[in-house]
C-alpha cells in the first residue's frame, strides 16, 4: 500500500511528493516525519466545501489537533478557513501564536484546569465544550469575573457503540467524557446550562470514537442527538442550534483498511440531519465536525535509518531503527498496524516475518511486527507509512531521546516546520 503523494522513482527509492525519501533523510537526518502539504490541503478543502454546500450557513469543520499541534498546522488551516479543536491550554497557547483567529477555536477536555478556563475565556475562543457540573459552575464564575458571556457547547455520550479500539471508543456511558443522555444527567446538564447567566449554551458536541470505517455510528450519532435537541426544546421551550459530530472518520493504515471518502462520509450525515430535522420539526442546526486522523494522517511518513538486523534462528528477525515508542508509540499502546516499506529499494528479495523493533529499553518497543522488506540492509532507510496522526503529538523523551524534526513536503521542495531537539533542549527545565 501507498499513501497519496507515495511512489517509487527512477532509482529505486521512495519519493513524496516528488522528494526522494533517500536524500530527505541525508539532508534533514533520521528519524524524521515528512508531512505532504498538498494532502493536508486538500483534505481541508474537501471538508470545508462539502460542508459549504451541505449543511445550514455558518457551519464548518474544526481541525482536531491533538492529531498534530504545532505553529505550522494552525497557521495552515487558519489559511485553509477551517476552525481548531482545542484539548489542554498548551495547544491552545499553540494557535494562539500561530495567530489562529480565537472566536473559531473550540476548547474541549474533560479536566480543564481552572489556569485553562481563564485562558480560554480571556482569549475569546469561540465555544467551550463542558464536560461536567463543577466545570460548568467554575465557567460560569470565571466568565463573570471578565465580564463575558461565554458561549458553550456540552459534550454528551450519545450511546452509540462505534467499531474502534477499546480505548478510543467514547459514545457509550461508560466513558470519562461528558453526560449521558440515558440516564438523566445531559438533560439535567443542559437545564443548568440555561441558567448559567455568564454562559449561552449553542452547541450539543459528541464524539463517539477514532478510526471509524461505516457511517452508520456517525448516523446513529446524529438521530440520537437531534432527538435529544427536541427532548430540550419540549421541557425548556429553547432550541440549540449547533450539532457537533466530534471527529472519527479512519484513515488507511494497511491494504486491509478502507476508510470512507470524505464525501461518502458526510453525504448519510447530511441526509440523516434533514429528515431527522423535518420528522421531529427540529430547525436545522449549523453543523460542526472534528476531523484529526482523516486531515493527517495518510499526509505522515517516518523515515528511520535501519541500524542492526538480529536473526534469531527459529524465532525471528528483528530489524531495530533510530527512533521506536518515543515517535511513535502507537503499536506499544494499541497493536497499532502500519505498512512499513524499504524506501531504499524497490526491487529485491523480500524477507517475510520481520520484527521492526525501536531503540529503547523497553522489550514492547516494536513499530511492527510481521512485515515483509525488500532486501534490508543496514544503512538503509525504512519508511512506516501513515504516521501524520497521533505520532508526533504523542511522542516523549523517553531514554531521553530526541523527538525528531518533522518536514514539510510540496511539488518537490521541502522545508522544515519543527526542527529536531537538541541535547540541550533536554536540559531547558532542569535545575
Ligand atoms: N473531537 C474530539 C472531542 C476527540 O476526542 C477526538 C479524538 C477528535 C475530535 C478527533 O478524532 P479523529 O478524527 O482524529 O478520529 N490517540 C489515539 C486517538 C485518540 C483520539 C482522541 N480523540 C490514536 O492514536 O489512535
Amino acid at each position: 500500500m501507498l499513501t497519496p503523494g507515495l511512489t517509487f522513482n527512477e532509482k529505486g527509492h521512495l519519493s513524496v511528493e516528488g522528494c526522494d525519501a533517500t536524500e530527505l533523510a541525508a539532508k534533514y537526518g533520521t528519524p524524521l516525519y515528512v508531512m505532504n502539504e498538498s494532502l493536508i490541503r486538500n483534505n481541508c478543502r474537501r471538508y470545508t466545501a462539502f460542508i459549504k454546500d451541505n449543511f445550514k450557513n455558518g457551519s464548518f469543520p474544526c481541525y482536531a489537533s491533538k492529531a498534530l499541534s504545532c505553529l505550522e498546522i494552525y497557521r495552515i488551516m487558519a489559511e485553509e478557513q477551517m476552525g481548531v479543536d482545542v484539548v489542554s491550554g498548551g495547544e491552545l497557547y499553540t494557535a494562539l501564536t500561530a495567530e489562529f483567529p480565537a472566536n473559531r477555536i473550540f476548547f474541549h477536555g474533560n479536566n480543564k484546569t481552572p489556569d485553562e478556563l481563564k485562558m480560554a475565556v480571556e482569549c475569546g475562543v469561540g465555544r467551550i465544550i463542558v464536560d461536567n457540573l463543577t466545570e460548568l459552575h467554575l465557567l460560569d464564575e470565571i466568565a463573570a469575573e471578565a465580564g463575558v458571556i461565554q458561549k458553550i457547547g456540552l459534550r454528551i455520550k450519545p450511546g452509540i457503540e462505534a467499531h474502534t479500539h477499546d480505548y478510543i471508543r467514547t459514545g457509550q456511558i461508560d466513558s470519562k467524557f461528558g453526560f449521558s443522555i440515558e440516564n438523566g444527567e445531559a438533560l439535567e446538564a443542559v437545564k443548568e446550562a440555561f441558567e448559567c447567566e455568564n454562559l449561552e449554551l449553542c452547541q450539543l458536541h459528541c464524539h463517539i470514537g477514532s478510526q471509524i470505517f461505516d457511517t452508520q455510528p456517525f448516523t446513529d450519532a446524529a438521530k440520537v442527538m437531534l432527538q435529544f435537541f427536541d427532548v430540550i426544546h419540549k421541557e425548556t421551550g429553547k432550541w440549540i442550534t449547533e450539532l457537533n459530530l466530534g471527529g472519527g472518520l479512519g484513515a488507511s493504515y494497511t491494504d486491509s483498511d478502507s476508510p470512507l471518502e470524505i464525501e461518502e462520509y458526510l453525504t448519510p450525515v447530511a441526509e440523516a440531519i434533514k429528515s431527522t430535522c423535518e420528522e421531529l420539526g427540529v430547525p436545522e442546526p449549523e453543523f460542526h465536525i472534528e476531523p484529526g486522523r482523516s486531515i493527517v494522517g495518510e499526509a505522515g511518513t517516518t523515515l528511520y535509518t535501519l541500524g542492526n538486523i538480529k536473526e534469531i534462528k527459529d524465532i525471528r528477525t528483528y530489524i531495530s531503527v533510530d527512533g521506536g515508542m518515543s515517535d511513535n508509540i502507537r503499536y506499544a499502546l494499541y497493536q497499532a498496524e502500519y505498512t512499513v516499506l524499504n524506501a531504499s529499494k524497490a526491487q529485491g528479495n523480500v524477507v517475510d516475518n520481520i520484527t521492526i523493533a525501536g531503540k529503547c529499553c523497553e522489550s514492547g518497543d516494536l513499530i511492527q511486527e510481521g512485515v515483509s522488506l525488500i532486501d534490508p540492509q543496514v544503512g538503509d532507510i525504512l519508511a512506516v507509512l501513515t504516521t501524520g496522526a497521533y505520532n508526533y503529538s504523542m511522542a516523549s523523551n523517553y531514554n531521553r531521546i530526541l523527538r525528531p524534526a518533522m518536514i514539510m513536503v510540496k511539488d518537490g521542495n521541502s522545508r522544515v516546520i519543527i526542527q529536531r531537539e537538541s541535547y540541550n533542549d533536554l536540559l531547558n527545565n532542569d535545575i
